[in-house]
């Protein structure tokens, strides 16, 4: 038998302590799968003394992660400490500096250094493998990667946060507030160590960089992301969507147009009936339209120790099963350096249905001011529902409308044509409309 192949964990929170134990769990099966043992040697946390529920008694113990990337007696290090500089970019950089391949969970990283990160390892020929970065435990990063060669993507979308998603069911299904929901979330350890991260849409960003430079071909541009969180999502847009055949999500978006690559991260309205509005709670789901497979939908769990392990075990057994002289394939599907410069499409150009809620005064001819700006900036609608707002005597109504294709910059006008004509007693809603099978 091969020899073992030895792994330093540098970051022993939730991820970390699950990646230990399924590695000490699954020893016997993991040894039979790649014909060599894989030994857990050295670790890293913060906090020595914690119990785990893991025994790491036979690894070395390394207060500092950079001295474990660079001296421990391992062949992988895996990075689950988090963030996008500090330790956990150094200890990554000095891993791949020494030859080492590394296995990471880092979506941030990677969405800022992924690039830079890519072109070390190719040069160094190591695997950089980071299955666990995007989408949990759903092996997009494979699919994307290797089982696609060939395809050209015209649009990847999903939901790619198991927070927001968990957040978004619970409120519809229970009506209970966004405050509750969230707290579960971080109680079972779903949740970024920063949860504004998850509800801002950050963490999807990150992940959405990721795909789409997998779908393209082209350097990660995360800065160049559309972004928009679910902060703002109340129990009347979950209600008014629901009556109108749609459910709302938080997605991320790459699309191909005509004027460049559309990266956007908001929440979406997507049809009551299609897949994609069936995914509840944590779990995720990534689509990919291509011209030869046509759309792929992968689904599964998308957060917490369990879902994130399973990605990174599966990428330490890859590294387990390859030999030496074994030609790498690159970090993002194609060599780092041949990746293409992003091209963005602007925001302003997007195109398709829009959800909007109003709330106005009750008064005579504000529906007819409404109407006119729509039809200023050519927008056709699809429906205009009107809500009395509580009591009988009530001042206000709410009215919801939902148009047929038309921009972003003609809804952006419309909507500040509204509010500077006077009629709205609070802020305006626009929520976007996916199309979605
Ligand atoms: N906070 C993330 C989520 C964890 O909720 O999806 C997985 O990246």
């Amino acid at each position: 038998m091969a020899e073992a192949l030895r792994i330093g964990i540098a970051g022993l929170g939730t991820v970390g302590a699950s990646v230990a134990r399924v590695l000490r769990d699954k020893s016997a099966e993991l040894t039979r799968q790649c014909g060599r043992e894989i030994v857990v040697t050295a670790v890293s946390a913060r906090d020595r003394s914690r119990d785990r529920g893991v025994d790491l008694g036979g690894a070395k113990w390394f207060d500092d992660p950079i001295e474990l990337a660079e001296k421990a007696d391992i062949d992988v290090f895996v990075e689950l400490i988090g963030g996008d500089e500090g330790a956990a970019r150094s200890c990554v950089s000095a891993a791949l500096d020494a030859g080492r391949h590394v296995v990471t969970a880092n979506k941030a990283l990677l969405a800022k250094h992924g690039v830079a990160l890519a072109e070390v390892a190719e040069k160094k020929g190591v695997l950089l493998n980071y299955e666990a970065a995007v989408a949990g435990g759903i092996p997009v990063i494979k699919t994307m990667r290797e089982a696609m060669a060939g395809n050209s993507v015209n649009r990847v979308f999903g939901i790619l946060n198991g927070t927001c998603n968990y957040i978004l069911t619970r409120m519809e299904a229970e009506g209970l507030t966004f405050e509750a929901c969230l707290k579960d979330a971080q109680r079972l350890g779903y949740a970024e160590a920063d949860p504004t991260f998850d509800i801002e849409g950050n963490d999807t960003a990150h992940k959405l960089a990721i795909l789409t430079s997998l779908a393209f071909g082209t350097r990660i541009a995360s800065d160049d992301i559309y972004l928009e969180g679910i902060s703002n999502i109340t129990q009347a847009d979950i209600r008014a969507a629901g009556e109108l055949g749609y459910r709302i999500k938080l997605l991320g978006v790459a699309q191909r147009t005509e004027s460049g690559i559309e990266q956007r991260v908001h929440p979406t309205m997507v049809p009551t009936a299609s897949v994609i509005a069936q995914v509840h709670g944590v779990t995720n789901a990534v689509a990919i339209e291509t011209d030869i497979l046509g759309e792929l939908l992968l689904s599964g769990p998308g957060a917490g120790g369990n879902a994130t392990a399973s990605a990174v075990v599966g990428d330490i057994a890859d590294i387990a099963k390859s030999r030496p002289g074994f030609q790498h394939g690159p970090v993002f599907g194609r060599p780092a350096k041949e990746l293409r410069p992003y091209k963005k499409a602007q925001m302003r150009s997007h195109a398709g249905g829009y959800f909007i809620r109003l709330t106005v005064h009750d008064r005579t001819g504000v529906f007819a001011a409404i109407a006119k700006r729509m039809a200023d900036n050519d927008i056709s609608l699809e429906s205009i529902v009107q809500h009395a707002n509580g009591s009988d005597g009530a001042t206000q109504k709410t009215v919801i409308l939902v148009t047929h294709e038309t921009t972003e910059a003609a809804v952006r006008k419309a909507v500040d044509g509204v509010t500077k004509d006077g009629h709205l007693t609070d802020k305006p809603q626009v929520i976007r409309i996916e199309r979605a099978g």
